[in-house]
Parts: structure tokens; sequence; C-alpha cells
């Protein structure tokens, strides 16, 4: 008998687009955009069950095989990088990983470069290529204040449509890294249910 598949889904905007992609693909689950506090909808004629978790949070119960595939960002694989097989990017939530600085900002080689960042591991290697002396402050949200308070000189953040970095006086200065939904699996459920996740995967790939 072929085996449920545990899919975490990305909690907000970007997972109930992806939830669209699987009903597209046949593997849908009607229950889950029903307005209640559950978390987790199976659909056993399907074979599949998904669970609703914070989107930092799918790498770490895929990484963990509580969940046999999942939907991350890049930019939290980059930043985390787990252990788990990468399937397909999906072409949803697509952005930019950016540098931004206030406008009149000019960079000297001379001074360490504050850099306000969500993302330590992504700005600390960015720099790194560039062999540029940084200082990391980690924030967990509002990077966009850093620079304006003189908490940073500079941002590593995600633009998506650029319309906070304008209402916060900043501009864009390089491009990191383009940023997109990628589905990923765990490693070892991934030999036990390789039937199973094939066929998921093949079904999502058939529809993008
Ligand atoms: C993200 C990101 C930027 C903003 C970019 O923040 O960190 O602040 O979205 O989007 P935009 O280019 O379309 O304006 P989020 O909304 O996740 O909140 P946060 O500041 O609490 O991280």
């Amino acid at each position: 008998m072929s085996e449920i598949v545990n899919v975490a889904l990305p909690k907000g905007r970007l997972g109930e687009q992806v939830y669209g992609l699987f009903e597209k693909a046949g593997l849908e689950c009607p229950d889950i955009l029903s307005d209640t506090r559950k978390l987790f909808f199976e659909n056993k004629e399907k074979g599949v069950r998904f669970f609703w978790v914070k989107p930092s949070d799918v790498a770490v119960y895929v990484g963990r095989g509580a969940a046999d595939l999942g939907i991350a960002g890049s930019d939290v694989l980059l930043e985390h990088q787990p252990d788990v097989y990468e399937l397909l990017d999906l072409g949803l939530g697509v952005c930019r990983m950016m540098v931004a600085a206030p406008k009149d900002f000019r960079d000297n080689d001379d001074m360490t470069l504050r850099v306000a960042t969500k993302f330590p591991n992504i700005a600390n290697r960015y720099y790194a290529g560039k062999s540029r002396d940084i200082d990391i402050i980690e924030l967990h949200g509002s990077i966009e204040l850093a620079p304006l308070l003189g908490l940073s000189d500079v941002i590593v953040d995600i633009v998506e449509t650029g319309s906070t970095l304008k209402a916060n006086g900043l501009v864009p200065m390089a491009e990191v890294v383009k940023i997109s939904a990628r589905l990923i699996a765990n490693k070892a459920n991934f030999k036990f249910k390789t039937e199973e996740i094939e066929r998921v995967t093949s079904a999502l790939s058939d529809v993008l």
C-alpha cells in the first residue's frame, strides 16, 4: 500500500499560492481553506497530508523528517543550508536579496561596513567574496530602519516591489541573489517513499 506524503506548507500568502499549485496538480485537500485554526489536513485518497508551518520553520520540519516535502524560500535555504534535496523551483515568491542604503551613502573601503540583516550567513558570504570587512548587526524585522537611525550603514534584505525601500528613503545598491520558492524533500524519507514523493513532484512539475 502506498504511504501518505507529508507536506509542510509555509503559512501566509506564499503558502496559499503554493497550495493552489497542489490543487491544480490534482492533489487537493478542500478543507484546508476553511476558516479554522486547524493546522493539518489530509486527503487519504490522494495520498497527501498538509501542515501549515511558519515559513522559516519549513526547512526544520523537512530537515528532521517530520515532513517528507516542504516549500521554502531559497533565502531560508541559503541562510541555513539544511541537508535536504531541492526538487523543484516553483517560480513563486520571486524576489531579490539586495544591498540597500540611504541615497547619500558613500562606501569607504577603509572603514568596517556595518550591515543590518536577517540573513547573517548570506551577508557574510557575500562580503567575504568581495574581501570586504564588515560588522553584522542581526535583526529580525523592520531592517529598513537600521540605517535611518544610524544603527548600520547598509542593509541586506529582501526586495519584492521596492516600496518598503522607497517609503524609507533607501536605494538598492547591488543584487546579492535572486530568490524563489523551492520544493524540498527529506533525504531519508525520500528513500523510503521514492515512488510517492516522485508522483507528487511530477504532478507539480506538470502544472508549472
Ligand atoms: C520583507 C522584507 C522587506 C519587505 C520588502 O519584510 O524584509 O522589508 O518585505 O517588500 P517590498 O519590496 O515589496 O516592499 P516583511 O514584510 O516580511 O516584514 P519584516 O520587516 O518584519 O521582516
